[in-house]
């Protein structure tokens, strides 16, 4: 079984799997529980001069019988007493000393970091992560992402930081900005030891139509709030990914946004992270979904002869390039396979309102669904007519066929096939070789 056990520029924990500061670590039972059933750490909920909440403070993009595709929230760091958060991180420490315990800060001035850096050190703290991520309420307070989007202060702040530490302390960014580079290279001139992203992404999620108010309401009122939750991981791995590739960035990476599943945070660990991080996942599911991840991720690992999760780690970084280096001589189309195809005809629609036109049914190009005529303007009216397969004899209406000469290999319609294997894209064996837009740009033949 493969090695999970990881270290973090110093801080060490059994496995990648964290908790994300916010409520599933917002105390010390709850970080106990969570230790108990697997998780490997834990970032505790952020702690600063503790604020009031409002209530409500969540509310949920619904997708497809998904009851929390993208969450916002507009709670605040910690709303109880510093003591009480130290005196259980104690505790916790103490009846867990092989888990890693990340405190989370943000406050406000000098002195005020390097007295809550060393209570946090006393506490037993292994690492600190500062927050300079939150997009709603602290900003306002020039705290959280107005620092994370300030490149000078957030060097500063951490530079602070690092004289005040003795524990490894990582930097956690904010992704609204225009660049993650940025603040990124901001936090290694200050010395940070490590970086975690994403924070929550600012956003309005909604509005009650009956009532015209923003959502989540408190009374009639609303205000923005942070994005995370499946919606958000996309966004959070490109940014990840961007910090890993920058020769600039040489500090490990904490992986945020959107993981579910040992399949998403093996994602993250192959695009660079070094441990991730959870906060929507748990929040939905409770902290039990990290006896799957533990498992997936393991059995994953010995499928494919890694014997520790550093080997994963960075895997996929060589493949993400520039645009402008990708291989323009590359091709593939779709490839129907009129044994599995059901007819259901997705993949023509989306072909001919969303792509290049290019896959028909034997009733003739742009008719079978529009039922008009093609405005004697298709330019592919010459096409070939399908090979069906011989058994099927409905079929003869209602399998698509691909003109493979007009696919230009998008994608679109095996994205949108409800069958898995049923339409494929295959790769068109290509005599010209490699070239790019860059070659084509140093060869001065652009065209
Ligand atoms: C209700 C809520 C409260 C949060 N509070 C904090 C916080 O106190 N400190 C912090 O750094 N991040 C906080 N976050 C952000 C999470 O740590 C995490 O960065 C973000 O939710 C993305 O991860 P996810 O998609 O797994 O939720 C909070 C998130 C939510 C949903
Ligand atoms: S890959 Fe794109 S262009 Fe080709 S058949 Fe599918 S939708 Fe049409
Ligand atoms: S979407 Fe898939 S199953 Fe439906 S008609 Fe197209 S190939 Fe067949």
């Amino acid at each position: 079984m493969a090695d999970l056990s990881i270290n973090m520029c110093g801080i060490k924990s059994p496995n990648p799997f964290w908790l994300a500061s916010g409520p599933p670590a917002n105390c010390g039972e709850q970080v106990m529980r969570a230790f108990d059933i697997g998780w490997g750490g834990a970032v505790w909920k952020t702690l600063g001069t503790p604020v009031v909440n409002v209530s409500s403070r969540l509310a949920a993009v619904k997708y497809s019988g998904n009851a929390i595709m993208g969450l916002n929230n507009i709670e605040l760091i910690t709303d109880r007493p510093l003591e009480t958060n130290f005196k259980e991180i104690y505790e916790v420490k103490k009846r867990y000393p092989n888990h890693a315990v990340v405190v989370s800060l943000m406050v406000e001035t000098k002195d005020e970091w390097k007295e809550i850096v060393n209570r946090s050190i006393d506490a037993g703290a292994d690492g600190l992560e500062l927050n300079f991520g939150c997009p709603h309420g602290m900003c306002e307070r020039g705290m959280g992402s107005s620092v994370g989007q300030e490149p000078k202060v957030l060097t500063e702040l951490t530079s602070w930081v690092m004289d005040f530490s003795s524990v490894p302390v990582l930097v956690k960014l904010t992704p609204n900005v225009g660049d993650i580079l940025v603040p990124g290279e901001a936090a290694v001139q200050g010395g940070a030891d490590g970086l975690s992203l994403i924070n929550t992404i600012k956003s309005i999620i909604g509005i009650d139509l009956d009532t015209l108010s923003l959502k989540p309401s408190v009374g009639k009122n609303s205000t923005n709030g942070g994005y995370c939750g499946p919606a958000v991981k996309p966004i959070a791995l490109h940014m990840v990914a961007a910090l890993a590739r920058d020769k600039n960035i040489n500090i490990p990476i904490s992986g945020i946004g959107g993981i579910s599943t040992w399949q998403d945070a093996a994602e993250f660990l192959a695009l660079g992270s070094t441990s991730v991080q959870v906060c929507t996942a748990v929040m939905h599911n409770g902290y039990r979904i990290v006896e799957d991840m533990i498992d997936g991720l393991s059995n994953y690992l010995d499928d494919m002869g890694m014997k520790s999760v550093n080997n994963l780690i960075g895997k996929a970084v060589p493949g993400f390039i520039d645009w402008g280096d990708l291989d323009l001589n590359y091709k593939v189309i779709a490839k129907i396979d009129a044994d599995t195809c059901i007819g259901c005809q997705l993949c023509y629609i989306a072909c001919l309102d969303g792509a290049h036109q290019c896959i028909h049914t034997n009733q003739g190009p742009c008719s079978a669904y529009h039922g008009k005529s093609d405005h004697g303007m298709n330019p592919r009216v010459d096409i070939k007519q399908p090979i069906l397969h011989s058994h099927d004899s409905n079929a003869i209406t209602s399998i698509p066929f691909v003109d493979e000469d007009e696919c230009i290999g998008c994608n679109l319609c095996h994205l949108v096939c409800p069958v898995p294997g049923c339409l494929t894209m295959k790769e068109i064996p290509n005599a010209a070789g490699k070239e790019s837009w860059n070659d084509r740009i140093a060869k001065k033949t652009l065209l």
